[in-house]
């Protein structure tokens, strides 16, 4: 059986920097209480037309395709994480494979929002082990700033996301002592509704009160879309973040301790925690309840916000690009969010 390696790593951010006061020209919010509550300062924002989260996938790929040593026609697999797709269908994976000129190779679109970068990751990694692919390209990437409400009643979700791609090459190789160790996925829908965007969608819940079989054809597609669907904002991302918040601070922990007894570490042996970026609050929950030091969790989630599934492969692409990661480190990336859902992955370097 193979291990799989991070063979090259890119990461690409849109130039736009939106800082915090310049949101309080939409909602009533202030710098200091984004800062206070989530330790962001500034995020960056796509171009309203010429770019799509296809096309920042495409740059954070190319860098990593080229920082591996091959060329897109290399890539035999692609899996894309991503909850804010360029269309409600197809995916972004065919999209990618179309820009990028790739083979007709197999390309899967995997949505898990915040842990979507992790779970795709362990998807492209039995592929890898079990020998049937030998260059996965595994893409998050998200365009959040054209589906936030930027009035002052979704602004405790718009404040937060940003937009960025960040993409990996995943390889075989027979060195044990490298590559990706354990990944660890659970879901609970339990709570599936406080982190979610209803709609388009086909779940009817806000006709609960009617009887959906006597509808005729003509109301049941406006059920799917419809003006008092967007009057009331349920187009945009609904979040109870208080209960958010509870969950992620034990689930984050949880998940890491998981990976590392898996692999018989301890938090004093990993050499750096690549947490998803939901809050700087939840970060350093998370390094003081493991009892880590600064220099073994990287944050940047300051610059470029909650980028859901593009957040774990901009930070890490950023930590080795800053040289915070060398050849043999025990890494381990973990994610935490919509579903819920939460993941961990971890490797070494
Ligand atoms: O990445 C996926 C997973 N997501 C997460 O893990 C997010 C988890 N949750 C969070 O990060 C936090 O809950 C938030 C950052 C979303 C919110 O922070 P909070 O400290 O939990 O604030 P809150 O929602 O309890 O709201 C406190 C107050 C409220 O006002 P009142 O009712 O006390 O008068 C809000 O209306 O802050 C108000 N508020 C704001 N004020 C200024 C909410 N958003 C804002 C805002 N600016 N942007």
């Amino acid at each position: 059986m193979f291990k799989s390696i991070i063979a090259g790593i890119g990461m690409y951010v849109p130039e736009n920097i939106v800082t915090n006061n310049h949101l309080t020209k939409y909602m009533d919010t202030s710098d200091e209480w984004i800062q206070e509550r989530t330790g962001i300062k500034e995020r960056r924002y796509a171009h309203r037309t010429n770019e799509t989260t296809t096309t920042m996938a495409v740059e954070a790929s190319k860098i990593a395709i080229e920082r591996a040593g091959i060329t897109a026609q290399d890539i035999d697999f692609i899996v894309f994480a991503t909850l804010s797709p360029d269309y409600y269908f197809p995916g972004c994976g065919v999209l990618l494979q179309r820009a990028m000129k790739m083979k007709e190779i197999g390309a899967l679109d995997v949505r898990n929002q915040c842990s979507g970068f992790v779970y795709a990751l362990s998807v492209a990694d039995q592929f890898i082990k079990t020998g049937m692919y030998k260059n996965i390209l595994v893409v998050g990437a998200e365009k959040h700033s054209f589906g936030l409400d930027f009035s002052t009643r979704g602004r405790n979700v718009s404040v937060i996301f940003g937009d960025g791609a960040g993409a990996v090459v995943l390889q075989p190789t027979e060195d044990n002592n490298r590559g990706i160790l354990s990944t660890h996925l659970h879901s609970d829908g339990e709570s599936a509704e406080i982190l979610a965007m209803y709609n388009p969608g086909t779940h009817a819940n806000h006709w609960a009160n009617k009887n959906y079989a006597s509808f005729n054809d003509g109301e049941i597609a406006d059920m799917f879309m419809s003006h008092a669907m967007i009057d009331n904002a349920q187009n945009f991302p609904y979040m109870d973040g208080p209960s958010v918040f509870k969950k992620a601070i034990v689930k984050f922990p949880e998940v890491i301790l998981e990976a590392l007894k898996k692999n018989n570490y301890t938090p004093e042996n990993i050499s750096m925690l690549i947490p998803h970026q939901a809050n700087l609050r939840i970060a350093q929950f998370v390094q003081q309840k493991l009892g880590l030091k600064d220099e073994q969790v990287y944050n940047n989630i300051q610059y470029y916000g909650n980028t859901t599934a593009a957040s774990v492969p901009i930070a890490l692409c950023e930590a080795w690009e800053k040289g915070k990661i060398k050849q043999g480190d025990l890494v381990c990336l973990a994610a935490f969010g919509s579903g819920f859902t939460w993941a961990s992955a971890l490797l070494k370097w």
